[in-house]
């Protein structure tokens, strides 16, 4: 099975991921060896306490116990990003990034050291073996990149929520917001050379849920549905006025499951680069759609253009009501 490093900043569809992932743990299908955090929807250290609160509702021993077993490391990571200032998204995902749900303080603490750190060591510990699957701005990832320079070619995959091309943008017209959080960040990312899965907006607003499906995990009266179904209620509100109606689109597990199963994603493969001065495009991630041969000499990103949308939305409701 996939043995998944996961970096996000949780987040109502970071947090939804995280049960995805869960589900895949539980039932022997993954292996998650660890969890990062960065600025973007709330601060590191939030989105680290919010990690450790859903895997722990998931059912998934997370973070450090005194005086018991260690569970999955949960690492805080940038606090901002590489050449900006520091923005959060709490219209979207609530003062506390799970939708104003306030849960309690978990059980399990926040690892010691750096999640760009965590990044290196395992990486290290486990050279060609892991996934390591980025749905926050990437910031961690660029540190990672500058921290060891042979990190490249010690992992399987780099899988990337972020982006928008033909898609308009989420935060500027053109810019998606993981993208534009840490621009500088996410050109590190595509200029090296590791296998990299894009999935942009694209490929994420196709996949959006709406009332039925939100009405069928409402429906399901388990603790974990139950929580899924709150921090998507928050979500769905601030969601309704782009989507002109209600509904969510949970860009992040999108992510986690072409990771999962790549089959279920159709791809391009072409170069990308960020956007860093454009006054007005500014964090817009660019690449040539010309017919022609690549001019860029830039490793291909494979880039998600679509996905089986019917399937996506029944596989993570499944896993959601398993836990
Ligand atoms: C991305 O931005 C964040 O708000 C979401 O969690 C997702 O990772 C979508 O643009
Ligand atoms: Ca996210």
């Amino acid at each position: 099975p996939p043995s998944f490093l996961y970096d996000c900043d949780t987040g109502v569809d970071d947090a939804l991921t995280l049960l995805y992932l869960a589900s895949l743990v539980r039932a022997g299908e993954a292996k998650l060896v660890g969890v990062g955090t960065v600025h973007g929807n709330i601060d590191p250290l939030t989105g680290a306490l919010n990690t450790i609160r859903v895997l722990e509702a998931a059912g998934v021993h997370a973070g450090d116990v005194p005086h018991g077993e260690p569970g999955v490391p949960v690492a805080v990571g940038a606090a901002r990003p590489m050449a900006q200032a520091v923005h959060f998204a709490t219209d979207w995902h609530g003062t506390d990034g799970l939708g104003d749900t306030h849960l309690p303080e978990p059980v399990g603490r926040p690892a010691g050291e750096s999640a760009a750190a965590q990044i290196v060591r395992l990486a290290r510990t486990m050279p060609g073996e892991l996934t390591l699957l980025a749905t926050g701005p990437l910031t961690n990832l660029g540190a990672a990149l500058l921290l060891d320079e042979e990190l490249p070619s010690l992992l399987r995959e780099v899988v990337v929520m972020g982006g928008a091309f033909d898609h308009p943008g989420n935060i500027t017209t053109h810019a998606e917001a993981n993208i534009w959080h840490d621009p500088e960040a996410a050109d590190l990312v595509f200029a090296a050379d590791w296998p990299i899965v894009l999935v942009p907006l694209d490929a994420t607003h196709p996949t959006a849920v709406h009332d039925d499906w939100l009405d069928r995990l409402a429906a399901h009266d388990t603790p974990v549905a139950r929580f899924a179904a709150r921090i998507l209620e928050f979500y769905a509100d601030a969601y309704t006025p782009t989507l002109r109606r209600r509904g969510a689109v949970i860009h992040d597990a999108l992510a986690a499951m072409l990771a999962a199963d790549p089959d279920l994603g159709e791809y391009a493969h072409r170069p990308v680069r960020v956007e860093l001065r454009g006054e007005l495009t500014r964090g817009t991630t660019v690449w040539d759609a010309r017919s022609l041969p690549a001019e860029d000499t830039r490793r291909p990103v494979k880039v998600a253009v679509g996905s089986d949308v019917a399937e996506f939305q029944e596989r993570l409701l499944a896993s959601i009501m398993s836990l």
